[in-house]
């Protein structure tokens, strides 16, 4: 790949999804080598042109799905999902006493293991309440394969290891000796969607919470401001927006108050 067109393919990338690989030609590469050998593909050159032109969208779905990092896995940050318990879930009841509704979404769901562990930390919070609120979760991330895989909820017995044991019992249904399946209850608690940060919101309710961990890494500075204001206006009065442990956001452009690391507020 020459610098050309590794410049072409960082700014085309970055325009259109915010993600920034300036820094990644090795591993941009290393990626995708591969799949042009494989594909017929005789350069960089025509692969662009390809990804650029192909109306179906399926070109660039793979490119999609070969570049973005997908990293995942049950229980992450669990400081989160405790505050969730302890904290925030508590006061969504609260305020939503009378329409029942908590609206949850997690924007950068990769392959699920963050939003399943979500509503089950709902289910847990509910207990026997659970069945009179309506929990839908929203779950959406850019890349279709692993969205699939999410909607499949099909995961190896050691990822659900970190777990409690007791989630492990209820929550999921053993398919073979490697494999289980997020149980029913949780998966039709989880709404997963494609969908592009980039791209302005659709939602006509506001949010209690927005997940939106290990994304924004891959962003620059101005697309992450960008990014937190629009989730400010999105969020409830009171809601909170949650982001990766190791990133952080610029305070002093964003309305959004510090209430700990990685954990935002949008004033009452
Ligand atoms: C490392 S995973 C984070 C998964 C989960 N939130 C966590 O913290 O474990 C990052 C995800 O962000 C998605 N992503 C990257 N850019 C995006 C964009 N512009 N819109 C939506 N999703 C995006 C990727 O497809 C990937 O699945």
């Amino acid at each position: 790949m020459t610098d050309r067109e590794f410049e072409r393919l960082v700014e085309f990338l970055e325009s259109r999804y915010g993600i920034n690989l300036s820094q990644k030609k090795v591993i941009v590469q290393g990626r995708l080598d591969n799949y042009l050998a494989r594909n017929g593909f005789a350069n960089y050159g025509d692969y662009l042109n390809a990804v650029e032109s192909d109306k179906s969208g399926h070109e660039l779905q793979n490119m999609l799905n070969i570049l973005t990092t997908n990293h995942t896995y049950f229980w992450r940050e669990p400081d989160h999902f405790i505050f969730l318990k302890e904290v925030i879930l508590p006061q969504i009841v609260e305020k939503e006493r009378h329409t029942h509704d908590i609206r949850i979404w997690s924007g950068a769901s990769s392959s699920g293991e963050e939003p399943y562990t979500i509503a089950m930390v709902i289910k847990e919070f509910l207990g026997l309440n659970y069945n009179n609120w309506d929990t839908t979760l929203l779950a959406t991330d850019l890349s279709s394969e692993v969205l699939q895989y999410a909607i499949k909820g099909v995961y190896l017995k050691e990822k659900i290891e970190v777990l409690p044991e007791p989630w492990q019992k209820a929550y999921f249904k053993r398919v073979d000796d490697f494999n289980y399946r997020v149980a029913d209850d949780i998966r039709k608690n989880v709404m997963f969607r494609k969908f592009n940060l980039m791209s302005d919101f659709p939602f006509t309710k506001k949010m209690h919470v927005v997940f939106l961990r290990n994304v924004m890494i891959y962003f620059s500075e101005d697309t992450k401001r960008n990014l937190v204001n629009k989730i400010y206006d999105i969020l409830e009065p009171g809601g909170y927006l949650i982001i990766g442990n190791t990133e952080n956001i610029d305070k002093e452009a964003s309305k959004l108050e510090y209430v700990r690391p990685s954990i935002f507020r949008k004033p009452i």
